[in-house]
């Protein structure tokens, strides 16, 4: 049968998803010093919240010395509960799920966002891009303790009264930085071959399911984002990609989301290869993958677009900036209303964005694709 974007969809842990569009994680800057929720951050997610199955709080880190923004959100510490908490409840109330993304910055932190403390990742490996800073290499009894973090910030979002985390394996940090061949040329259980690089984003994914069995929360949806490919030599190829999934797939994960810029990507790598990541996916995908829906990302802006990419084979389709532009973009939809596709100067009020966020998005100003 035909998928329509209004289907509600059926998650693993137990819980259904109203529709096939979530809020996209999208990071806002706007938490205080020490990453608790700001009120502008309550307000501006629960003014996105009831169309979307699922709003995806920004990037939140796990650690108080794992930051990668100015201004980012935290999961780090018991205090930050009580403000987690009206932020999943800003969300709920109007219906839709709150899922929580969470992150470790690793390598791709500074010493200045992070109180002065040097990066830590797999090995002390910099990171291929202006001013990066050569990262301390964790010491073997150290993984364990950050692995840990993963599980008691996920512990915090349950306690928070979210109905599940995303966990952030993509985008060049930490969980990505184990699994590279690139960013982890450790010689020990954790490094070298791609089974013991796996093991850092296994013993996560098992530790956070573990973490919402003990408080009995089984329906706790756990999510995976990952970048499918990365252009260092050596990095993570699509075969790469396809081992990690297949593996992770072992401990009840409730989506896999694809981290690209357009749904409708290619190769990175082999940029003669024309054919879709996602069409690659679904060729390699065995029956246990299959199991599993499987979230796009990147230039939904209409009703066509989102039919498209459904109708292409994502099961669940994450929308960022439509949702910038539109806080009401899902139920607009719906009402066969048409979105807009560009920020008009002086609308940051009117749509509900706070001032960090609306001062880097010059680029979807009117006129501006
Ligand atoms: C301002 C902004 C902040 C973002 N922050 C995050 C983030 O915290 N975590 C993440 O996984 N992706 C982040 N992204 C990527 C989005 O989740 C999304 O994949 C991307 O914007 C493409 O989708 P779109 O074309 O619907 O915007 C961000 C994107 C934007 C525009």
């Amino acid at each position: 049968m035909a998928k329509n974007i209004f289907d509600k969809v059926q998650l693993s842990s137990g819980q259904t998803f109203e529709n096939r569009l979530v809020m996209a994680p999208m990071t806002t800057q706007c938490s205080f010093h020490d990453g608790s929720v700001t009120d502008e951050l309550i307000q501006y997610y629960s003014r996105r919240a009831g169309g979307p199955a699922a709003v995806i709080v920004e990037s939140t880190f796990i650690d108080n010395y794992g930051r990668a923004f100015e201004g980012a959100l935290g999961a780090d510490s018991d205090d930050k509960i009580p403000g987690l908490k009206k932020l999943a409840e800003g969300i709920k109330s109007k219906g839709s799920k709150a899922i929580i993304q969470l992150y470790h910055a690793g390598r791709m932190g500074t010493p200045e966002l992070n109180m002065g403390r040097q990066p830590i990742s797999a090995s002390s490996i910099a990171a291929l891009r202006d001013n990066a800073v050569e990262p301390r290499t964790l010491e073997i009894e150290e993984i364990e303790e950050v692995i840990q973090l993963f599980a008691d910030a996920a512990r915090r979002a349950i306690e928070a009264g979210f109905d599940g985390v995303e966990l952030h394996g993509a985008n060049t940090y930490l969980l990505q930085q184990f699994y590279s061949p690139h960013s982890n040329r450790r010689e020990d259980d954790w490094g070298g071959t791609r089974e013991n690089r796996l093991r850092f984003p296994r013993r996560v994914v098992e530790k956070v399911r573990a973490a919402a069995d003990e408080l009995n929360k089984p329906d706790f949806i756990i999510g995976y984002r990952f970048s499918p490919e990365e252009l260092e030599e050596p990095g993570i190829n699509f075969e790469d990609t396809m081992y990690l999934l297949n593996h992770l797939a072992d401990y009840s994960i409730d989506y896999f989301h694809f981290s690209i810029n357009n749904w409708q990507r290619t190769s990175i790598i082999d940029t003669e290869d024309e054919q879709l990541l996602l069409k690659k996916y679904l060729d390699k995908a065995g029956d246990k993958l299959r199991e599993i829906p499987i979230m796009g990302a990147g230039g939904i802006k209409s009703a066509e677009d989102a039919e498209e990419a459904i109708g292409s084979g994502f099961d669940l389709m994450s929308v960022g900036k439509a949702h910038l532009i539109n806080p009401d973009f899902v139920n607009q939809l719906k009402n066969n209303e048409l979105p807009n596709t560009f920020l008009i100067d002086g609308d940051d009020e009117k749509l509900t964005i706070p001032a960090p966020l609306w001062n880097i998005l010059g680029f979807l100003k009117e006129n501006k694709k």
